[in-house]
């Protein structure tokens, strides 16, 4: 069965590496000591080269130059430092083509890391109060899309009946395959130990009308996804099917020269994000 086999792939499905996990476990921690993070990413030099490089981007504002871990956790706070952990880290795995999907290598990382863009851009711009895991719940929201790709290329025929009698994409994915990326990127997530509020973004990043709670987070990375693919960034098959939902953008007071506004500064910080970190 499909959804077995889907199951399966969820599960087997490579984990977050141990040094994320390590210091995610130590986010809420609060007799956490820099000396902590600085023990753990000692154990992984191509890991703290990366986060350097990234912590040194312009996108994070810090005008002098950052040369250890001790300085970034200062300068920058625990939290964004785990961030970019965690960004390194899934930028190796999101760097791939990815079948189904017809995203080209390095599009889903170009993609994702816009939807963290675009949300962060959206929170200031709307003056919304949002956990600052929104950069990660956005760069993490299309992850099952890695797991559901090759399920999607092999019922192809299946999904594209559904998509000519006009379902959505996702629908189009649960109708011929049980389940959708946004389900399975859950699923993932839920296996990796994150918090549940960037979960539940991602479960219901395409149909937030349909989550038990109305939710910032949730609504501002289902708009930062749907800007992202209005500025052609991940655009691949199911890309023309989005609309962002009337009630989240009634709920965000949402206005045109805001959306505008913040997708053209997405356009450029994806390029210096994407050139830092690769990704492919
Ligand atoms: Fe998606
Ligand atoms: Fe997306």
């Amino acid at each position: 069965m499909e959804t077995q086999k889907i199951a399966a792939a969820i599960k087997s499905f490579p984990g977050m590496p141990g040094t994320a996990v390590k210091l995610l476990g130590l986010i809420d921690d609060p007799a956490m000591r820099v000396s902590q993070i600085e023990e753990i990413l000692r154990q992984d030099p191509g890991l703290t080269a990366n986060v350097l490089r990234l912590a040194n981007s312009a996108y994070f504002g810090i005008p002098s130059k950052i040369g250890s871990i001790r300085q970034a956790v200062i300068l920058l706070g625990l939290k964004r430092l785990i961030q970019m952990v965690i960004a390194v880290c899934v930028s190796a795995i999101m760097g791939k083509p990815i079948p189904g999907y017809d995203l080209p290598p390095g599009e889903l990382w170009r993609h994702s890391i816009a939807v963290s863009v675009a949300a962060e851009g959206l929170v200031k711009e709307l003056k919304v109060e949002a956990a600052e895991e929104i950069f990660t719940a956005a760069l993490l929201h299309d992850v099952g899309k890695l797991v559901l790709g090759d399920f999607v290329k092999d019922d192809f025929s299946k999904i594209e009946r559904s998509l000519c009698q006009g379902m959505s994409f996702e629908v189009a994915e649960t109708v011929a395959l049980g389940t959708n990326h946004a389900e399975v990127g859950a699923q993932i997530l839920t296996h990796w130990s994150l918090p549940s509020e960037i979960v539940n973004a991602v479960q219901w990043h395409h149909q937030p009308e349909t989550a038990e709670q109305t939710n910032t987070m949730l609504d501002i990375v289902h708009v930062a996804d749907f800007m992202s693919i209005m500025i052609g960034i991940g655009l691949g098959r199911d890309g023309l099917q989005h609309q962002p939902s009337a009630a989240v953008s009634k709920r965000l007071g949402l206005e045109t020269a805001q959306l505008e506004k913040v997708a053209s500064q997405t356009m450029q910080w994806v390029t210096e994000l994407s050139d830092v970190l690769g990704g492919a």
